[in-house]
């Protein structure tokens, strides 16, 4: 087994492939023990301190119901209603923050905001989400790989479209480079990861195996997949003023049953990290309507309420990913 007690979990290139592997057969794990009703309580006595600079539903929710299934506290310290960053530095904020709190989880902006926090808090810090990369997402989605796919994962072809210059697109490089799989990235050059991202993932990849594409050929790019993943089109944190730009260069990457009949597999699984913009269910979604006539953005709502979606499950798994990730890092 792997002793990560104390580890930060700051971005997947700090974990060896069998670390990250270890972190989603302990989810699986977990995630038996709930489902069977013998889950055994082993963050008693923890607090955790959550910190949202940038909105969130899943990750919030995962995070305080892992500590409370484990038996530890949650603070909830929302984008408004802090000093951190405004009145406090980062650096100031870590050392108040690890004298209180066992663990520190921290969704914000740039990913040095959270590198800092962990160089000063003196007790685990997670990344909830920065601008560069998501991590704990990475352990669900490798977990619902696992879960949808007969194949082991050095055989599986992922292929992500859409906005790839974002936390999405370099986390699903480099985790599939990690992990060995067949990992295609399919969008405009002007939106693939940053050429640093890209090199990490090809020097990982000559270990692991993986076969990696970028390409801007949909065709190409899905053939054979076994999963499709698309994520928004503006992140949190980019100005309004980009969606016009994006959906221009993105319309071409707009994930469909087109899409899955061109992966020429029947049996192709759909992925999105959430939320997403597939209807006019949202006061965002009406207005993006409005002002450029499109009801569906990254992926059609056919194919979002199809029997190939499995983002429901994938959602759920952020629970038990982030609660392995409390467990191995606070665990007794
Ligand atoms: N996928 C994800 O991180 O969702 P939230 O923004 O709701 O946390
Ligand atoms: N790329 C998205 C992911 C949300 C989970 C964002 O950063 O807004």
């Amino acid at each position: 087994a792997f002793n990560l007690r104390n580890r930060h979990f700051l971005k997947e290139l700090d974990f060896t492939a069998q670390e990250f592997r270890f972190l989603v057969d302990l989810a699986a794990t977990l995630k038996a023990a709930k489902y069977a009703g013998t889950e055994q309580p082993r963050l008693r006595g923890k607090n955790i301190a959550l910190i949202f600079e940038k909105t969130s539903t899943r990750t919030r929710c995962a995070f305080e119901v892992a500590a409370h299934d484990q038996g530890a506290t949650t603070t909830y310290l929302d984008p408004a209603g802090s000093q951190i960053g405004h009145k406090e530095s980062i650096k100031d904020t870590a050392r108040v923050l690890g004298r209180m709190f066992d663990g520190i989880e921290y969704r914000g902006h740039g990913q040095t905001v959270v590198e800092e926090l962990a160089a000063y808090a003196g007790v685990p810090v997670w990344n909830g989400l920065t601008d560069e990369w998501h991590p704990t997402q990475m352990l669900a989605d490798v977990l619902t790989v696992i879960e949808h796919s007969t194949k082991p994962l050095t055989e599986v072809a992922l292929a992500y479209l859409g906005d790839a210059r974002s936390n999405m697109g370099n986390s699903l490089l480099v985790t599939g480079a990690l992990l060995g799989l067949d990992i295609r990235i399919v969008a405009p050059r002007a939106l693939w990861p940053d050429e640093e991202v890209r090199k990490a993932a090809e020097a990982l990849a000559e270990t692991s195996g993986a076969r990696i594409t970028l390409t801007e050929d949909v065709a190409a790019g899905v053939a054979g997949a076994d999963f499709l993943y698309t994520d928004v089109w503006v992140s949190m944190g980019e100005p309004k003023e980009v969606w016009a730009e994006r959906i221009a260069l993105l319309k071409p990457y707009q994930v469909s049953m087109e899409t899955v009949r061109a992966t020429g597999n029947p049996q192709v699984k759909f992925l999105h990290c959430l939320p997403a913009f597939h209807d006019l269910g949202t006061v965002v979604g009406r207005q993006l309507f409005e002002e450029t006539g499109m009801a569906e953005l990254e992926c059609t709502d056919e194919l979002f309420e199809s029997a190939h979606s499995v983002v429901f499950d994938q959602a759920e798994n952020r629970l038990h990913t982030i609660k392995a990730v409390l467990v191995a890092t606070l665990g007794g």
